[in-house]
């Protein structure tokens, strides 16, 4: 396929861990405009500074990229508008998409005849059509068969240095041929391959597919730490003779955070229920993962039980290893279980006499995990380390018990 243009006008709103990678990628072949709601995040990126510590200053600063609050923009021709917003669930589980609708009706104000909207936040089977289509037309007066629609579902991996954009098959559906030419177009120069879906509504089930298979696939983890526990053996030890297998398909257990694995089956199953399904196997393991913090706390609580007078120090409450991000995170979730019944206290840059605590629990791994632990080794006083789904090896001593979950 053929580039339309040689630089395209591309505004993207919502400029958070999707969103920025995005804009700067797109800004080394067209002219981008990054939207976002929040002003200290505008601010910030005027500055060439990422909060979130995943895009270089130098990256930001690209002389092709311009950062705006949702203000006016009326002088600028887009041709391409792109929607990076957050698509969470409120308290009781259900899709929250005020920020989607917002942005799509934010979009309308700009939205011309032969534009074209791409959708990159996560949304349940229809959303793209039934919805955002639906907005831009109301709204533009456009009518709804003039627009032009795509939904490229984003895989991007925080804190993963290895499957970075350029690096993954990037999906893309749309509402016509002109549409899907459009999004190729600028998507083929920043990815490793583009698949183009045959239609929207796959898509979009892909993208919460993917996350509902990790789920499935921890929750029958997590299944097997308990099983093992009633042998009274290593689950390490399982998975590791497991992988041996040519097909065995290699997950650990764990606490499943973040703002996509145990968000996007909810979107799923929502819909669903219109549809009068009842799912069990991506609702039961999402009810398992969610009801496994409180397994993890009760062992923390029994494997602890000897030492009179806990004073406990909790370390890495992000929702994973080596990011800054602790969105819907389980292990803040365990903090406050803990906390409850124990004298815990959260580990912060202040805290400098670590020495203080009996009981050590280390939750996700960050650069600075090794450091904390070879001064906590160091201490004279008796205590316990407990690690919990990471990688952390430590050597039993006089003074230190270590547990690994
Ligand atoms: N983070 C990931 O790893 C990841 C991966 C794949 C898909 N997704 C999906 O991508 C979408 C975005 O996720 P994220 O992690 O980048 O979210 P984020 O919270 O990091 O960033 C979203 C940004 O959008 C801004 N925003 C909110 N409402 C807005 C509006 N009406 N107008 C303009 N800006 C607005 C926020 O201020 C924020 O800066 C979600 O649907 C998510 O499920 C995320």
């Amino acid at each position: 396929m053929n580039g339309l243009k040689m630089k395209n006008k591309i505004c993207i709103i919502g400029l958070g861990y999707v969103g920025l990678p995005l804009a700067t990628s797109l800004a080394n072949n067209n002219h981008v405009v990054g939207v976002d709601i929040s002003k200290k995040r505008i601010e910030n990126l005027k500055k060439g500074y990422d909060q979130n510590q995943e895009i270089s200053k130098k990256s930001i600063l690209n002389k092709n990229l311009k950062f705006y609050e949702n203000e006016d923009l009326k002088n600028n021709n887009f041709d391409i508008f792109i929607i990076t917003v957050p698509t969470p669930v409120n308290k009781i589980k259900k899709p929250d998409l005020s920020a989607l609708i917002n942005a799509c009706k934010f979009v309308s104000k700009f939205f011309k005849k032969k534009n074209l909207l791409i959708i990159e936040s996560t949304v349940s089977p229809g959303t793209t059509e039934n919805i955002c289509k639906k907005i831009i037309s109301n709204y533009s007066k456009i009518k709804n068969n003039d627009i032009q629609i795509c939904f490229s579902p984003e895989r991007i991996n925080p804190g993963d240095k290895k499957n970075t954009l350029n690096k993954i098959n990037k999906v893309i559906s749309g509402n016509s041929k002109a549409a899907i030419k459009k999004a190729y177009t600028i998507y083929k120069k920043i990815v490793k391959k583009v698949f183009i879906a045959d239609n929207i509504k796959s898509a979009e089930i892909s993208k919460i597919f993917e996350n509902a298979q990790r789920d499935v696939n921890i929750s029958l983890m997590n299944e097997l730490l308990k099983i093992c526990e009633l042998y009274n053996i290593d689950y390490n030890e399982v998975l590791r003779i497991c992988s041996t297998k040519w097909n065995f398909s290699y997950f650990k257990p764990g606490l499943v955070g973040g703002h996509c694995v145990p968000v996007d089956p909810y979107y799923l199953l929502e819909d669903l229920k219109k549809k009068k399904f009842k799912s069990q196997i991506i609702k039961n393991s999402r009810d398992y993962n969610e009801k496994f913090v409180k397994f993890i706390a009760e062992k923390i609580i029994v494997l602890t039980k000897k030492i009179k007078n806990k004073k406990i120090l909790f370390c890495g409450i992000n929702f994973k290893n080596n990011v800054l991000d602790t969105r819907n995170s389980k292990y803040f979730d365990l903090y406050k279980i803990l906390k409850m019944k124990n004298k815990i206290t959260l580990y912060q840059k202040n805290i400098t006499n670590l020495q203080n605590y009996n009981i050590y629990i280390f939750g996700s791994y960050n650069l600075k995990t090794n450091y904390l632990i070879n001064k906590i080794r160091k201490g004279k006083n008796k205590k316990i380390v407990i690690s919990l789904f990471n990688d952390l090896k430590l050597k039993n001593t006089n003074n230190l018990e270590y547990l690994r979950i």
